[in-house]
């Protein structure tokens, strides 16, 4: 079947199949910062944005993204103009190894597009499905609050 999406701002028509899920048909495309880890909505390392909202692409069947947005790591920025958040997550250290480095921001991004100023609380909910096994969560945290301050201004 084809489907047509607009994936980080460029609108083309895809083939796809009934059964093939979002994370496996975004990486078969190239985009291979969104990470395929558990596959079963556990682990965030697989998060997009729909519409703007933070979704796990492994729990969402392709065809359903027809007629709509996708954002991934990649549509967010690059290494020469980087997202504030991008930015904010390496000033602060809140990267390691990486794995959950893509899904932990897109999860931010979704936050701060409902919510501009959150609060600590907040952001540990939204990060509360994003596992990482490196930095633990206070950096992610810092990294969060100071690039939603700068977006702000
Ligand atoms: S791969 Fe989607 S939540 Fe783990
Ligand atoms: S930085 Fe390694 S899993 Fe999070």
């Amino acid at each position: 079947m084809n489907i047509t999406v607009t994936i980080n701002g460029k609108t083309k028509e895809y083939q796809t199949s009934s059964a093939e899920l979002l994370v496996d048909f975004l990486r078969r495309h190239g985009l291979h910062g969104v990470k395929k880890g558990c596959g079963e909505g556990n682990c965030g390392s697989c998060m997009v944005l729909l519409n703007g909202k933070a979704v796990n692409s492994c729990l969402i069947l392709a065809p359903r993204v027809h007629d709509k947005k996708i954002t991934t790591i990649e549509g967010l920025g690059s290494t020469n103009n980087m997202h504030p958040l991008q930015e904010s997550y390496i000033e602060h250290a809140a990267v390691q190894c990486g794995f959950c480095t893509p899904g932990s921001i897109i999860s931010a991004v979704g936050l701060i597009n409902e919510n501009p100023s959150p609060e600590e609380n907040d952001i540990k909910q939204a990060l509360d499905g994003n596992l990482c096994r490196c930095t633990g969560f206070k950096k992610k945290i810092e990294a969060v609050q100071a690039a939603a301050r700068k977006m702000k201004k």
